[in-house]
């Protein structure tokens, strides 16, 4: 079967061959010697201390506990040989002690291969396959690291500064470069020690106990308050979650408010008080507060565009402008009026600029209004109809301009065939690979 998954609003569809064998895998399952693996006590949501996180090159996150694992946020356990069968060949083993997904595109042959750490040796699997000659000594592919560890994470060039991979046993550390294989021990006993350690979405994460601590990869300074139970974050559990984290919407009920893809690439939509990032699918999806990203920013917000380096961010009648940088900053003396700015009054339905253009189109109800941002003083240049009573967003790239209304939206090649198109096209779905709601 082939699962295909709209990656990104450039409607790249990229299709991945289905493995049958994830999807079916049984619950419960005997192993040959006629064990019932199914442990009923294993309920993630009861605080699970895992012993390993990592996801795989499709973005599926697992959690590794024992003999089982989880396959995602959310979902039962199940045995973990029934996904990476040759686990069980070191079945007596009966855990893993780490594993991570490697980082390193130079290399094809070791690049978002999975490897696992038992004891004193390490698997590499790729396509949920044992590659060949595998296992092997932990130190004939990691010279430096020691046996029995207690966690392992990636750390791409970027966020450390080559590409790396993080070892963690007891209270020591050991960053080791993978194109030169040295290794850096650091000694971060302000960190708990870590029985499992995660990349999610370009931050880096240290489990213990039903517990996560968030460490910089690289100093391992640690910000903010922690630890966090791993529930309210990493699971959708009864009872737990952090306003709207773990609430995942019906697709039926998406109502967008603004779309934006920054200069660096990073894409989001923002719904309600909430933003999504769309373009770290292999990541998974997941909601956080606007606030998070932009901390002047409280509540939902009407409109977003990026100019440059710059993202304006539109509520009600002011225009909020941040820099984007590793960080998004807001400039110097914004807020400012959305009248002052950008000629135009408040509020406004959406707002979208296409790559390389200069002006940017704003829509309140049925009609669309061209500023040119190289102007000054700005002012309305263009007033145009478009064929829609009211719509929730806009945005525009290479592939052309889409209009959100609701759980769909519409494609057209440019603002001017949308404002000229008499018949609306065919609406696109917004699907649940994209946007993390639930079918
Ligand atoms: C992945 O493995 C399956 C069998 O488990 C095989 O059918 C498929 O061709 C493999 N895909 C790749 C990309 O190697
Ligand atoms: C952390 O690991 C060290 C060994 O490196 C051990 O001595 C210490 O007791 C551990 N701390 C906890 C809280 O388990
Ligand atoms: C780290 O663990 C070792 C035991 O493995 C212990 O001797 C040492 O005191 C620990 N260091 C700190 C700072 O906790
Ligand atoms: C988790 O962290 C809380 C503090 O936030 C602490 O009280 C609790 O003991 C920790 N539990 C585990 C199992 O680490």
């Amino acid at each position: 079967m082939n699962l295909c998954l709209l990656i990104s609003l450039n409607l790249v569809y990229r299709c991945f061959h289905h493995d049958p064998m994830i999807k079916d895998a049984p619950e419960r399952h005997l192993d040959p010697k006629g064990e019932d693996h199914h442990d009923a006590k294993l309920d993630r949501c009861k605080g699970i201390e895992f012993d390993a996180i990592t996801p795989d090159e499709k973005g599926n996150t697992f959690f590794f506990k024992g003999d089982h694992l989880w396959k995602g946020f959310s979902g039962s356990a199940e045995i973990s040989s029934s996904i990476f069968k040759e686990l069980d060949d070191y079945h007596h083993l009966g855990h893993v002690d780490a594993a991570f997904r490697m980082h390193h595109q130079e290399d094809a042959n070791v690049h978002d291969h999975i490897y696992f750490f038992l004891d004193d040796k390490v698997f590499s699997f790729y396509n949920y396959t044992l590659e060949n000659g595998y296992p092997v000594e932990i130190q004939q592919e990691f010279p430096g690291i020691p046996s029995h560890l207690d966690a392992a994470v990636e750390c791409p060039k970027g966020e450390c500064i080559t590409d790396s991979v993080l070892f963690f046993k007891g209270n020591e550390t050991y960053s080791f470069d993978i194109k030169t294989k040295t290794v850096k021990k650091k000694m971060w006993t302000h960190l708990p020690n870590c029985t499992s350690a995660f990349r999610w979405l370009e931050h880096y994460y240290c489990f213990h106990g039903y517990n996560f601590t968030r460490f910089h990869p690289v100093s391992g300074e640690v910000t903010g308050t922690y630890p966090k139970d791993v529930r309210n974050y990493f699971m959708s559990c009864k009872g737990f979650g952090h306003g709207g984290g773990a609430r995942r919407l019906r697709c039926s009920e998406v109502k967008l408010n603004a779309v934006t893809t920054d200069d660096k690439g990073r894409s989001y939509a923002f719904h309600d008080a909430m933003y999504l990032r769309l373009d770290t699918h292999k990541d998974g999806s997941h909601h956080f507060p606007i606030s998070r990203l932009w901390k002047e920013i409280s509540g939902g917000v009407d409109a977003v565009f990026t100019y440059g380096d710059n993202m304006y961010i539109i509520q009600g009648d002011q225009v909020y402008i941040y820099k984007s940088a590793a960080h998004y900053t807001l400039i110097e003396g914004y807020p400012k009026p959305l009248k002052e700015e950008l000629g135009i009054s408040g509020p406004v339905d959406a707002a979208f600029l296409c790559p390389k253009q200069h002006t940017v189109q704003f829509v309140q109800g049925q009609k669309m209004y061209e500023v040119d941002l190289a102007a000054t003083p700005r002012v309305i240049k263009k007033e145009r109809p478009i064929p829609f009573p009211k719509i929730d967003a806009g945005f525009c790239d290479t592939d052309g301009v889409k209009v959100f209304i609701g759980p769909e939206y519409y494609s057209y090649e440019t603002p001017m065939i949308l404002a000229l198109s008499k018949l609306r096209p065919e609406p696109h779905k917004i699907s649940p690979e994209k946007f993390g709601c639930e079918a």
